[in-house]
């Protein structure tokens, strides 16, 4: 069975309603293992030896957050500090050459609206401008970039447009392929 590891990054998950619905409906996925960072790490001290087990024993990786500041959460680059240095830095052959060909999708939500997200907009500059930062950290970790699954309006949407949310974001799951075995040959 595909396993696909979620990574949830939410400093605030109890008061979470988007990100919330989104992983109710990835928890239906079969094979899933979905993991909330905040709570297993809330004083950022990551366990370095059991995040890169999870990562190798993952056939897909995700990363779930909100978008904060423009950018991740503090302990999602906390996460790439202690395990991507680890896997890509010190220990590549052992370990991070284990992850070539994943794929790599990135889940966020944003409070602002689409349209901020434009030149004329509000926030000037696309998501997708915006999460380059990941997209070169997937590139250079031989992970294979997905189109990223965004909700924006957040904040307002109400259950109804969050539960739409949640469904197509299990239906990019389901079709999210797994790891390219030529690549990680
Ligand atoms: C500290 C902080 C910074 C935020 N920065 C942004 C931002 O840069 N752009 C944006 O669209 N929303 C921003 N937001 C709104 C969150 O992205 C939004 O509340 C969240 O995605 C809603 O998901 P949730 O219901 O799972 O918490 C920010 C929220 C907080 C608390």
């Amino acid at each position: 069975m595909t396993k696909t590891l979620i990574l949830l990054f939410h400093p605030d998950f109890a008061g979470s309603r988007a990100n919330r619905t989104l992983l109710d409906a990835a928890a239906r996925l079969s094979g899933v293992e979905i993991v909330d960072m905040q709570a297993l790490y809330p004083d950022g001290r990551i366990d370095a030896d059991a995040e890169v087990a999870r990562l190798v024993a993952a056939d897909r990786i995700v990363l779930q957050f909100p978008v904060q500041w423009y950018s991740t959460p503090p302990l999602l680059k906390t996460w790439q500090d202690a395990v991507l240095t680890r896997m890509f830095y010190i220990a590549y052959e052992a370990e991070g050459a284990k992850l070539a060909g994943k794929p790599l999708l990135v889940a966020a939500t944003a409070g602002n609206v689409e349209t901020a997200y434009t030149p004329e907009g509000a926030n000037r500059f696309s998501m997708r401008e915006l999460l380059r930062p990941l997209e070169a950290t997937a590139h250079r970790c031989a992970l294979a970039w997905a189109e990223p699954f965004l909700v924006y309006d957040a904040r307002r949407a109400d259950a109804e447009a969050l539960e739409a949310a949640g469904a197509y974001y299990l239906s990019r799951l389901n079709r999210l392929p797994a790891a390219d075995a030529r690549a990680a040959a």
